[in-house]
């Protein structure tokens, strides 16, 4: 057999009553990926040839997760039990090796799932049924041996003292041969403190049939079950500090682990710096030499070598070409490039703008449906005015090297050639042609002795107060 002939079928039909959430367990995230999720991924790139999620509790709902990842779903009309809901996946129709295990396992890892399906195929058993040693096996069920081999697994519920002090429990993870599986199914009842068909009885099923079981001892990581909040956060913070721990592997500086939170589908290249507080979420790659400062968000961006995003900043959808420097505070939203070596500073916020080389735009500025040619110079509060009464949106092109003086609106749609100034506090209506100076404010008109007039009538009224209170 090849390990990579093999079927699943993922138990995820459970209400997850502890969790206090009305979202289906399996749907809630980790690290921003459903646990579900989580685990078929691992088991498809493990090779799994087929995936069957059993659905039933906001059934409409993991349906439209996991449908999208390939899987195919098999309804569970009524939770009676983990046999009941292996039987719902119509094993029937498959052949060769498959493998059960639970929605709500968020940690195994398909390396975990290899090597689980390396050992099954090392021994000779017909069905292996992957164990785990704990300090404290709570509501597990525990794994019964006798002379060392297994014996049977006994639910909690149903666990006599002797049986509950047992430290090695079952993780819900099995892998069995595909006609064992469909022979000895039908046979499981529901005699126990529950009245549930447990899938577990399968173990002492098989003993009475003299077909070969075993006990696979593997990581706490896969037993690790979500059932309550408190667990959700435990799984959502391991996987942040093994992505961590991965990055530090690979010679990327990450000052404070417990306190990072980075997507596994990052990438970041060496000798760069992440502070702490900083979130990098989606598609997002890193280059080489960047620093992150601390409490900053980035969201699906790509930033070249040597990029330097200053506290406080929030990018999304952007993409940041070499030496470029932004923040402290800025805001970059989709569809937004910035140039090399460009600089855009604190609280200035860009939306589908292209920012050309060496660009600058300091300070308090809003960009939005923009192109800003290399070596321009935007000033501060600086506003591209690109929605209009019509709804729509208009485009502010402004070319090289021109140099846009404080406090500016233009009007869009408008364009502003090269070499080109205006001046400050114009709201820019016309197109500007390179190299010209646009002036749109009103004349600057002194009005002499102003303040002369304006003291002598306020002592005027302070007397008549005096005179009135006298
Ligand atoms: C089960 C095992 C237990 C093991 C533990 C590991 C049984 C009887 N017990 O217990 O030995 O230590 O998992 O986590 O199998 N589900 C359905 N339909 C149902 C019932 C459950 O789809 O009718 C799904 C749940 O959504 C969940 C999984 O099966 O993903 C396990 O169910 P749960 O009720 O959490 O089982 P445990 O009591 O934890
Ligand atoms: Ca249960």
């Amino acid at each position: 057999m090849s390990k990579k002939n093999f079927s699943v079928i993922i138990l995820a039909a459970g209400k997850g009553t502890r969790m206090a959430s009305p979202l289906p367990k399996v749907l809630h995230p980790v690290a921003g990926k459903a646990m579900v999720h989580r685990v078929i991924d691992s088991v498809k790139e493990a090779g799994a040839k087929e995936i069957r999620v059993v659905i039933g509790h906001g059934g409409a709902l993991v349906q439209q997760v996991v449908e999208p990842l390939g899987a195919v779903v098999h309804k569970q009309v009524s939770q009676n039990g983990t046999a009941d809901a292996v039987k719902s996946a119509v094993p029937g129709t498959l052949e060769g090796t498959v493998m059960v295990l639970n929605g709500d396992h968020p940690l195994i890892t398909k390396g975990d799932i290899e090597t689980l399906l390396q050992q099954h195929e090392d021994s000779d058993s017909s069905i292996s049924v992957v164990s785990c040693e704990l300090n404290r096996p709570g509501s597990f069920g525990r794994i019964v041996r006798h002379k060392g081999e297994l014996r049977a697994i006994v639910e909690a519920k149903d666990a006599s003292a002797d049986t509950l002090s047992i430290r090695e429990v079952n993780t819900g993870l099995y892998i069995l041969d595909a006609d064992v599986l469909n022979q000895l199914l039908p046979m499981i009842e529901n005699n126990n403190a529950q009245g549930e068909y447990y899938f577990t009885d399968i173990i002492s099923i098989a003993q009475e049939h003299n077909i070969k079981v075993d006990a696979i001892k593997s990581k706490k990581t896969v037993a690790f079950g979500v059932n309550n909040q408190r667990q959700l956060s435990k799984a959502t913070q391991y996987v942040y500090k093994r992505k961590v721990n991965s990055l530090l592997d690979q010679g990327v500086m990450v000052i404070d682990p417990d306190n990072t939170y980075i997507d596994d589908s990052v990438q970041i290249g060496a000798a760069s710096v992440i502070y702490p507080g900083v979130h990098i979420i989606g598609e997002s790659k890193i280059g080489s030499y960047c620093v992150i400062e601390p409490n900053c968000f980035v969201s699906s961006s790509q930033l070249d070598d040597s990029v330097q995003i200053k506290m406080g900043s929030h990018l999304e959808e952007t993409q940041i070409l070499a030496k470029a420097v932004v923040g402290p505070y800025a805001r970059l939203r989709p569809q937004t490039t910035i140039g090399k070596e460009a600089k855009v500073g604190n609280f200035v916020e860009m939306k589908k703008v292209k920012f050309g080389d060496g660009a600058k735009a300091s300070h308090l500025t809003y960009l939005g449906d923009a192109e800003i040619g290399e070596g321009t110079n935007i000033g501060c509060g600086t506003i591209t005015c690109n929605y209009a009464v019509d709804k729509k949106k208009y485009k502010t092109v402004i070319g090289k090297n021109t140099f846009v003086g404080s406090d500016t609106q233009f009007v869009a749609p408008i364009n502003v050639g090269d070499d080109a100034v205006v001046a400050s506090g114009s709201t820019v209506t016309k197109d500007v042609p390179s190299g010209a100076l646009a002036v749109a404010r009103g004349k600057q008109r002194n009005i002499e002795n102003y303040n002369v007039k304006k003291n002598k009538a306020e002592e005027k009224s302070e007397q008549q107060e005096k005179t009135i209170e006298g």
